[in-house]
C-alpha cells in the first residue's frame, strides 16, 4: 500500500517559527517532524510514499529525507503551488495512485504513539469505501467530529469544527481511501474559507454508506501549536534512535 503525506500549509499557529520554515520541518525532539510520519508508515509496512508540500519548502524535505533510501522507503515529491485545502493537496497524488489501488493519507502534523499497522491491515481487508481513524478527545470543537451509526459502526456524517459537538470523538489526520476518492474530489466545491475540505470528501463517502471508522487507543496529537509540539517531543522521545 502507498501513502500520501500532506505537508503543506502555512502553520499560522506556529509563527514566528513558520516565517522561515515549513511546520513539518520543525524539530520534535531531535528530528524534524516529517520524520515521524515517514517512520510510522514504514513501521506499518508502507514503503512507497508521496509527499505533497509547497514550493519553498521542497528543498528542506529533500535535505532531510532525500529519496527515502536511509528511511527504507521510496519517496515521490509533488508540489502544491498554492494552498487550496487538504483535498486539493491530496488531488496532486492522483497521477501516482493507480486505478483500483487503495492507499493511506497522513496529515504530516499528526503524530501517533501506537503502531499504525492494525489500521493498514484492517483497510487491506475492507471490501469497499474509505476508512478514517478516530480518537476520543477533551475538546472536539477543534476538529472534525463524526456522528456514528451505532448499528453499523459506520459514520453518518462529519461536522467540521462544530460549536456543539455531537460526540467526544474527533477524526484524526489518518485516512484510507480507494482510488475513486479522486472522482469524489471532483464533486467537491471550495468551502466558505475557499478551501477544498477533506471533510466534504469524507461526507460524500458517508452519504453513500461507505465510510468506516476505527478508534485509536493511545497518544496522538496534531502538532499545530507550541504546546502540542512540546508535548510531542516528550512523548515520542526514543521512538527514533
Ligand atoms: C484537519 C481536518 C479535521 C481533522 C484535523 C486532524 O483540520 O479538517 O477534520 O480533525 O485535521 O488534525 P485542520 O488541522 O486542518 O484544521
Amino acid at each position: 500500500m502507498k501513502a500520501v503525506i500532506l505537508a503543506g500549509g502555512t502553520g499560522t499557529r506556529l509563527k514566528p517559527l513558520t516565517f522561515w520554515t515549513n511546520k513539518h520541518l520543525l524539530p520534535v525532539g531531535r528530528y524534524p517532524m516529517i520524520c515521524f510520519g515517514v517512520a510510522k508508515l514504514r513501521e506499518a509496512g508502507i514503503r512507497d510514499l508521496v509527499i505533497v508540500t509547497g514550493r519553498s519548502a521542497l528543498g528542506g524535505f529533500a535535505d532531510v529525507l532525500g529519496s527515502g533510501r536511509d528511511w527504507g522507503v521510496s519517496i515521490v515529491y509533488r508540489v502544491q503551488e498554492e494552498a487550496g485545502g487538504i483535498a486539493q493537496a491530496l488531488d496532486l497524488a492522483r497521477p501516482i495512485i493507480g486505478t483500483g489501488e487503495k492507499f493511506a493519507v497522513l496529515l504530516g502534523d499528526n503524530l501517533f504513539e501506537p503502531s499504525l499497522r492494525p489500521f493498514v491491515e484492517q483497510f487491506e481487508q475492507q471490501k469497499d469505501g474509505a476508512m478514517v481513524v478516530l480518537k476520543q478527545v477533551k475538546d472536539p470543537r477543534r476538529y472534525g467530529v463524526p456522528k456514528l451509526d451505532a448499528a453499523t459502526g459506520k459514520i453518518e456524517f462529519i461536522e467540521e469544527k462544530p460549536v456543539n459537538p455531537l460526540s467526544s470523538y474527533c477524526v484524526t489526520g489518518l485516512y484510507f481511501y480507494p482510488s475513486d476518492v479522486f472522482s469524489i474530489i471532483d464533486q467537491v466545491k471550495p468551502s466558505e474559507r475557499g478551501e477544498m475540505e477533506i471533510t466534504d470528501v469524507n461526507n460524500i463517502f458517508a452519504r453513500e454508506g461507505r465510510l468506516q471508522a476505527k478508534v485509536l487507543d493511545g497518544w496522538w496529537t496534531d502538532a499545530g501549536t507550541f504546546e502540542s509540539l512540546e508535548e510531542a517531543g516528550r512523548k515520542l522521545k526514543g521512538f527514533l534512535p
